[in-house]
């Protein structure tokens, strides 16, 4: 791996596709990126965003218009690295008339697997995705949970440094997500690099280390999600027998107020103004209920980000 503890390193990385005779299509623009060894990092963006044409850049199955990139140490490209990288195609294209058994070994063998070694690591990986019991089952029979842990399995036969996955849990059901995030964690654990495209916010929120979205091929943001979600932290106050002089006061000066039961809800971002209310709630005799502090969703900075690069026009 690189000296300096990076899995993958892009400068400029950009890609156009030719299309049709004179038409070009931008599909990654001035990609510049570094994800650190032994983290999971989410490229995450709406469809048509450019996270398949980054990950096919990186896997070096296409090649970039403009720009560099490194994968564990080695140039784009080269064959250095391909033997340590594992990958999962979005919408796995599988030869869904085998059972997982079959399918593995034929995977196996395209690594140059065979024999003791082979059938030892499908057991484990078997194991690992839970699948031992559903070995003999058709692919085709199989759920979409099931066919992603089977997809899963064959990205980790070459037991890679780096694993690649592309969208690894649209399309499965909580549970399936659930076991799926797991794995994940579980290869990171193991020290493995996991980079991940998802549209499916919700999911890369409770499983990066570190973010990067896509917009219209460019990257529009970066950093870990502490970073990312601390700028607009959100504290909301709830009180009761908040004198109505009080309540109209507040009106308009804070995010959102609302009513209910008898208890009063403000919200508000900033601290300060949070520490204000408080004391004059609580100078007005009113009953303090509570003061809860949390960050903003990864899905309303998203679409916050979006929107101010769209100037308005933001559709996640
Ligand atoms: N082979 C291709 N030829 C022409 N345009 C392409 C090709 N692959 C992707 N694109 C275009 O590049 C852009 C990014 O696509 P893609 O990387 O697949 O996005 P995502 O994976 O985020 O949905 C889209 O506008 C898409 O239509
Ligand atoms: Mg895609």
């Amino acid at each position: 791996m690189s000296a300096i503890g990076f899995a993958i390193e892009t400068e400029g990385l950009t890609k156009v596709y030719r299309t049709g005779l004179r038409g070009t299509q931008v599909g990654l623009e001035d990609l510049t990126l570094n994800v650190r060894e032994g983290t999971i990092f989410g490229l995450l963006g709406p469809n048509g965003s450019g996270k398949t044409t980054t990950l096919n850049l990186l896997l070096g199955l296409i090649f970039p218009t403009s720009g560099t990139g490194k994968v564990l140490g080695h140039p784009l490209g080269s064959s250095e690295y391909k033997t340590r990288v594992g990958f999962l195609p979005d919408g796995s294209y599988f030869y869904d008339h085998l059972n997982a058994d079959e399918l593995l070994s034929f995977y196996g063998t395209l690594f140059g697997m065979s024999g003791k070694e082979l059938h030892k690591r499908i057991d484990e990986l078997l194991d690992m995705m839970d699948m031992v019991a559903r070995r003999k089952t058709r692919i085709r029979e199989y759920s979409k949970g099931m066919a992603q842990r089977i997809g899963v399995a064959q990205a980790l036969l070459n037991d890679p440094d780096l694993v690649f996955l592309d969208e690894p849990t649209t399309g499965l059901d909580p549970i399936g997500a659930k076991q799926m995030r797991d794995v994940i964690v579980n290869l990171r654990a193991q020290g493995k690099t996991v980079f991940l495209c998802s549209h499916l916010l919700k999911e890369m929120e409770a499983l990066c280390d570190e973010i990067g979205i896509l917009h219209n091929g460019r990257l529009i943001s970066q950093g870990t999600l502490d970073e990312l979600l601390h700028e607009a932290e959100k504290y909301t106050i709830t009180a009761r027998n908040v004198p109505p002089e009080l309540r109209d006061a507040l009106q308009g000066t804070v995010e959102q107020l609302t009513e209910a039961e008898g208890e009063l809800e403000v919200r508000v971002t900033q601290q300060q103004q949070a520490t204000k209310i408080v004391e004059e709630l609580t100078a007005a005799g009113a009953e303090l209920v509570a003061c809860v502090q949390g960050r903003r969703s990864l899905e309303d900075y998203f679409i916050e980000t979006v929107r101010s690069e769209t100037g308005g026009e933001g559709r996640p």
